[in-house]
């Protein structure tokens, strides 16, 4: 199997303002994986730990502050010449989690498909172009007729997150990070969206970098699962052996079932407050630092904090 993103040691200090001074402040510290050729691997975790900051300093829409990035053994601080840079940001496409938010009220799907073929693919003829564009279609299954005249506010939140994912793919990236893709969608056409995602890396042999606050929905994506909090893998693994057998605290409090409704109000609002305690508690000790991992299991692997 070839390793087509491979994130090593990777650290991102932000200086915040607070007040009149300035405090630096840890998102990432140090954190490493890797992503193969038709494999997804699921980057979990709650609001703030990380997840988007990891997916910008991939793409290269910032600087790390230490660690190493490349892309099918390139690294992306050697990316001197306008050339590699292109290339680069052609191998590695995202996908974000406002479909409305990243499409052009002005411009018609149509636009959104030429426009990165145009920019990356400018052999290709007008004829070839419309070829591209609706096996691209076809690929994201966006079916309906005229599509390609539509405006994104003509669109269903599906339909526009198709198109979305159909403009990442039209350079053909090595790698698509999608950020919470499904988050903004309703929930009964988020499983087909997974679906489509996981049909694709496995036809394609896409590396995905699936992020996500929900570890519910790792199951429909990914092979594998890094469990983040406060800037560290706290947990990975196999999706599957992570699910069933969780092994840090942390991991176990975002798998935890929402309180049995058939409890009296009483006793559901003691046992939430029970929850939150506990939940408050797991929180303190998984922020702090790591020493190394130890390995539970095949393929499962548990951060020994100090
Ligand atoms: N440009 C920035 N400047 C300062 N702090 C930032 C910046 N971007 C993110 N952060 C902080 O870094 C942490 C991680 O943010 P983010 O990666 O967006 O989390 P997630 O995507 O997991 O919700 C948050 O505490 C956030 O406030
Ligand atoms: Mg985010």
């Amino acid at each position: 199997m070839s390793v087509l993103l491979s994130v090593q040691n990777l650290h991102k200090t932000f200086l915040q303002r607070q007040g009149l001074k300035q405090v630096s402040f840890d998102a990432l510290r140090g954190i490493s994986f890797s992503v193969e050729a038709g494999q997804a691997l699921a980057l979990v975790g709650e609001s703030g730990c990380g997840k988007s900051t990891t997916a910008r300093l991939i793409t290269g829409m910032m600087p790390a502050s230490s660690g190493s990035i490349s892309i099918q053994g390139t690294p992306l601080v050697n990316l001197k010449k306008r050339r590699q840079r292109m290339i680069y940001r052609r191998a590695v496409q995202m996908v974000f989690q406002d479909p409305f938010g990243s499409l052009n009220p002005t411009r018609t799907v149509r636009h959104h498909l030429e426009r990165p073929l145009r920019l990356h693919r400018s052999e290709l003829s007008k004829v070839q172009r419309l070829h591209r564009i609706n096996a691209l279609l076809e690929r994201v299954e966006l079916t309906e007729t005229d599509i390609l005249s539509k405006y994104p506010h003509q669109l269903s939140g599906g339909q526009r997150q198709r198109v979305n994912l159909a403009r990442a793919l039209a350079v053909e990236p090595s790698i698509l990070i999608a950020d919470e893709p499904t988050s903004m969608l309703d929930v009964s056409i988020r499983l087909d969206v997974l679906k489509l995602f996981r049909q694709l890396k496995e036809q394609q042999q896409l590396g995905l970098l699936y992020i996500t606050h929900d570890i519910a929905t790792a199951q429909y994506v990914a092979d594998e699962t890094a469990v983040m909090y406060s800037g560290q893998i706290v947990e990975f693994g196999s999706t599957e052996q992570l699910i069933n057998h969780p092994q840090h605290p942390y991991t176990r409090l975002l798998l935890s079932s929402v309180p049995d409704p058939t409890r009296s109000y009483q006793a559901l609002l003691e046992q939430e407050e029970d929850f939150r305690h506990q939940a408050d508690r797991i929180r303190q000790f998984s922020r702090r630092p790591g020493k190394e991992y130890r390995k539970h299991a095949d393929n499962h692997f548990v951060l020994l904090q100090e």
